[in-house]
């Protein structure tokens, strides 16, 4: 059976870390819109330049731009297996370019819930290795050697918009756009809350009892 899941949930609510923690165990593909715009930006490409200056700002990237990368990415065959989508959709009309595409695949809509006020600290204490994308907290999920990546050795950095300021807007834009759409997936059947703060394996042992 194919396992379609979306992960909702505010900036560092654990959704990037849950999601990988899935994709090795279930063997299907993370997808994070996050992840692709920041590969872009790296690259230098158009879609880069067009994102760059918008995420620097905590503001989201025009629809048209990420529905087209998603559909792209979710057409290739190791998806075909399932997917799971961190950070889109974000907005009520993501939502519905995705149903045209994927309505069926999709299984569950993961809520990771988090209190509010361990965003910041979780936000301004992540570091990621620039190589391979393995992520780390200065506290609560520190390397070995600091400042460097465990599983590669590379260098681990702090991404650009996890700044006090630009996380306030990166709320702001989740309350504004991405919330309502737990009201619009609401009578799916699909949508499970799970509680997100706390130790990591914990909850990603909710969210495995969940899909099983
Ligand atoms: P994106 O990269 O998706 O960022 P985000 O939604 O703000 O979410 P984060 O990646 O910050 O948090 P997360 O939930 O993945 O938490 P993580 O696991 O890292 O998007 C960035 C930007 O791209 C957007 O602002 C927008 O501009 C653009 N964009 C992306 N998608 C878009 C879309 N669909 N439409 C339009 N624009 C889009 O955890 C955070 C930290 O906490 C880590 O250090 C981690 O180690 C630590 N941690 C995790 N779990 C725990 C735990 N249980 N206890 C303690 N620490 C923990
Ligand atoms: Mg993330
Ligand atoms: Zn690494």
């Amino acid at each position: 059976m194919s396992k379609g899941v979306i992960l909702l949930g505010l900036p560092g609510a654990g959704k990037g870390t849950q999601a990988k923690k899935l994709a090795v165990q279930f063997s299907i593909p993370q997808i994070s819109t996050g992840d692709m715009l920041r590969s872009a930006i790296k690259n230098g490409t158009e879609l880069g330049l067009k994102a760059k200056s918008v995420m620097d700002a905590g503001e989201l990237v025009p629809d048209d731009i990420v529905v087209g990368i998603v559909k792209e990415r979710l057409a290739e065959p190791d998806c075909e297996k399932g997917f799971i989508l961190d950070g889109f959709p974000r907005t009520i009309p993501q939502a519905v370019a995705l149903d045209a595409v994927a309505r069926e695949q999709i299984h569950f809509i993961l809520m990771l819930d988090v209190d509010r006020g361990e965003i910041t600290e979780r936000l301004c204490g992540r570091r990621t290795c620039v190589s391979c994308g393995a992520m780390y907290h200065l506290k609560f999920v520190p390397s070995k050697a600091e400042g460097k990546c465990d599983k590669c050795g590379s260098s681990l950095i702090q991404r650009d918009d996890d700044k006090e300021e630009t996380i306030q807007k990166r709320l702001d834009s989740y309350e504004e756009s991405t919330a309502p759409l737990l009201e619009y997936y609401g009578n799916t059947g699909k949508v499970r809350k799970v509680m997100a703060s706390g130790d990591v394996d914990e909850i990603y042992g909710r969210i495995v009892e969940i899909l099983r």
